[in-house]
């Protein structure tokens, strides 16, 4: 082979290299590697998922779940209450990549602007009339005002709500492609956090007053 050919050749090998490498970081919940892996969720041991659970120690009740049968308490801040049903409480779901959430909101309650770090959402309303809605990263809105039976989705990781705009109480189910979708609840982050407030003043033009007084709305 020339030089210029095994130049070109090793040039070819590294762009590969390079091209490959990233593409972990662009998929959900990498795929299982076992039929199951129920969660230890108290293992010392740090891994990224939980480490498994002794298959012997496995039994029928490690892959149900009825956090779900109860009403959410919406007497709250928002008048909503999300109940989350991801590997942190069913730990039957460490690995599958997959999760949901029961939200339940009173009259005119809201699930406050947030977004999920590591999924996409799916959502189906049970009961009710909501407004679900969501903005791009060029800040382009959509939404819909959905009722029983009516299914929305929400692309990963960008920020969107719901609110309930009917008359009486509203109840939905989430689903995500992640074990452990996260949330980054946006009025929490910026003012249930310890974000200076001279950032927040200067981010939003307004004095200091103002943001001491939406803080204190999030303040227990
Ligand atoms: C709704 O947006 C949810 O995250 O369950
Ligand atoms: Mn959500």
């Amino acid at each position: 082979m020339s030089a210029m050919a095994s130049l070109l050749f090793h040039l070819l090998c590294c762009l590969t290299v390079f091209w490959l490498l990233p593409l972990p970081s662009h998929s959900a919940d990498p795929d299982p590697l076992q039929d199951f892996c129920v969660a230890n969720l108290s293992a010392s041991i740090s891994v990224n998922g939980f480490p498994c659970k002794p298959a012997s120690e496995v039994t029928s009740d490690d892959f149900f779940f009825d956090g779900f049968t109860q009403e959410g308490n919406t007497t709250n801040t928002f008048a909503s209450f999300l109940t989350p049903g991801n590997v942190l409480s069913f730990p039957g779901l460490n690995t599958l990549g997959i999760s949901m959430n029961r939200v339940d909101f009173a009259p005119g309650g809201i699930n406050p602007p947030h977004s999920h770090p590591r999924a996409s959402e799916v959502g189906v309303v049970i009961e009710g009339k909501l407004l679900v809605g969501f903005v791009t990263t060029n800040n382009v809105y959509y939404s819909k005002v959905l009722t029983a039976g009516h299914m929305f989705a929400i692309p990963r990781g960008l920020v969107h709500f719901q609110l309930n705009v009917g008359d009486g109480k509203a109840l939905a189910y989430t689903a995500f492609n992640s074990h452990l979708p996260g949330a980054a609840i946006v009025p929490l982050n910026l003012f249930a956090s310890s974000i200076p407030n001279e950032v927040l003043t200067k981010t939003f033009q307004v004095d200091a007053d103002l943001i001491n007084t939406i803080k204190s709305k999030f303040r227990p």
